[in-house]
């Protein structure tokens, strides 16, 4: 197993490029097997484990894929010959469950095991089955674990989404792109990633509007082919690092970004007493004082993304004063709490709501990374607390963040990557 271990307390200074969008990836790559084709994808992070297992289940279904440069692979869906996916491919992540939309759209079949990912609370995939439903899709669920969808044809219709949701948008453009006629998607998620999703599904022939809208329509096409794609930057890495530099005192100038998608967050850091300069594809985060408190209520985008709350909160709880911080989206979103409070932060959590009284300092302690986001806050923590950091369980943080180590070691953290329990020097990075 591996951990981290961080000497914190160092300003984290210098300039960092963030990579392509961990979840912008992860609905592009099952895309790419609705054209029999070659497409070729740039700017995608080859390296975090949630994109591997994306690339072994596409070769698992037949399709070949080839690793061009460190970024960029091509993925021949020609070949692809199976519509059933098993437990084996699709317990590391929830969005394996974007193959049963694409398998839909390629074959009118998919058969594939619910999907695993970061426990977050209840996931529930009824709106899923629903939009399959309406484009006249059978779908049923065996034994609780396998999701059985069949279509003779697939025909567009409206769905209205009960709530908004990321994952449905998703898997309903999936499966409704070569629907015959026009699928309605009401009350869509606009998340930047699902932009990305409706501009790669364009650039292969599909006919999709309104993406960034509640109200997305698809027009069916008959056939789509390959292109070449480039994903757009990921939001959410680069506002952890926007996180990092003001929690650490730092100054860090965040490249390869598109601002707009980080005006939630930007606007926090103001509140809180950062200064946030935007450049056309950068941000420069720094703050030199004891933030002030604010409070977040996290909302579907453009509201402020649940997947910042957690290292959000790791600023706040070194803030002057009381912030308040309100989870919209998931039930279990919290668990990083007690962690924190591990290291010295003072963190009630009732329900939805967790009230962050700020100290002054954290400390280093050992902790360890409850999810993906959780484990970029105990990250943050670690850089900003005085002392030595441990954190367990960064499988979690390595399927979302690309050559994190380095990152963060560039800015001037002292971070290393440990096996343990052999504490084997030789293995550290
Ligand atoms: N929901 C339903 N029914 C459904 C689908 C969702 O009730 O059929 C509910 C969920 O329980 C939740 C809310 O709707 O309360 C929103 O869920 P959504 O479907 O939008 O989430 P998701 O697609 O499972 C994606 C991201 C998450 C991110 C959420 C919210 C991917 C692969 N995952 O999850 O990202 O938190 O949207 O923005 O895109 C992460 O990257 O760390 C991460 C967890």
């Amino acid at each position: 197993m591996e951990k981290f271990v961080i000497r914190g307390g160092r300003p984290l200074r210098g300039e960092v490029t963030v990579s392509g969008a961990k979840n912008a990836a992860l609905a592009i790559i099952p895309a790419a097997i609705l054209s029999q084709d070659i497409c070729r994808i740039e700017n995608l992070p080859v390296s975090i484990s949630d994109v591997s297992h994306m690339m072994k289940t596409l070769r698992h279904i037949g399709a070949q894929v080839r690793l061009i440069n460190a970024n960029t692979i091509e993925i021949d869906a020609r070949a692809v010959n199976s519509f059933v996916i098993s437990h084996d491919m699709t317990k590391f992540l929830r969005a394996s469950y974007y193959f049963i939309g694409a398998l839909l759209g390629r074959f009118g079949r998919a058969k594939v095991a619910m999907p695993g990912g970061c426990y977050l609370g209840p996931r529930p995939i009824d709106q899923h089955i629903k939009g399959f439903e309406a484009l006249g899709a059978d779908v049923s669920i065996e034994d609780n674990a396998i999701v059985d969808a069949h279509a003779d044809r697939l025909i567009g219709s409206p769905v209205y989404l009960d709530v908004v949701s990321v994952g449905a948008t998703v898997n309903i453009l999936l499966a409704a792109v070569k629907a015959e006629g026009m699928t309605v998607i009401e009350n869509a998620a606009k998340e930047p990633h699902i932009v990305d999703l409706a501009n790669f599904l364009n650039s292969m022939g599909a006919d999709v509007r309104g993406a960034g809208t509640d109200t997305i329509k698809i027009r069916g096409v008959e056939k789509m082919h390959g292109c070449t794609y480039s994903i757009i930057p990921d939001q959410i890495e680069a506002g952890t690092f926007m996180v990092a530099a003001a929690a650490t005192f730092g100054n860090v100038l965040i490249k390869n970004v598109i601002p707009k998608h980080l005006e939630s967050i930007s606007s926090k850091l103001v509140e809180c007493g950062a200064q946030v300069e935007e450049f056309d594809d950068a941000v420069r985060v720094s703050l030199d004082h004891r933030p002030g408190h604010c409070s977040i209520k996290t909302m579907p985008h453009p509201g402020f993304p649940t997947d910042m709350q957690p290292q959000m909160a790791v600023l706040l709880a070194l803030a002057q004063g009381t912030s308040y911080i309100n989870e919209g989206i998931w039930s279990n979103r919290f668990r990083y709490a007690e962690q924190l409070n591990r290291m010295g932060a003072n963190i009630k959590v009732e329900g939805q709501l967790a009230v962050v009284q700020g100290v002054e300092a954290l400390r280093g302690a050992p902790v360890k990374a409850d999810d993906l986001r959780a484990g970029a806050a105990m990250l943050i923590a670690g850089c900003a607390a005085t002392g030595t950091t441990e954190i367990e369980e960064i499988l979690h943080i390595d399927r979302g963040y690309e050559n994190v180590v380095e990152k963060f070691a560039a800015l001037g953290a002292d971070i290393r990557r440990i096996r343990f329990p052999d504490n084997d020097a030789a293995h550290a990075v």
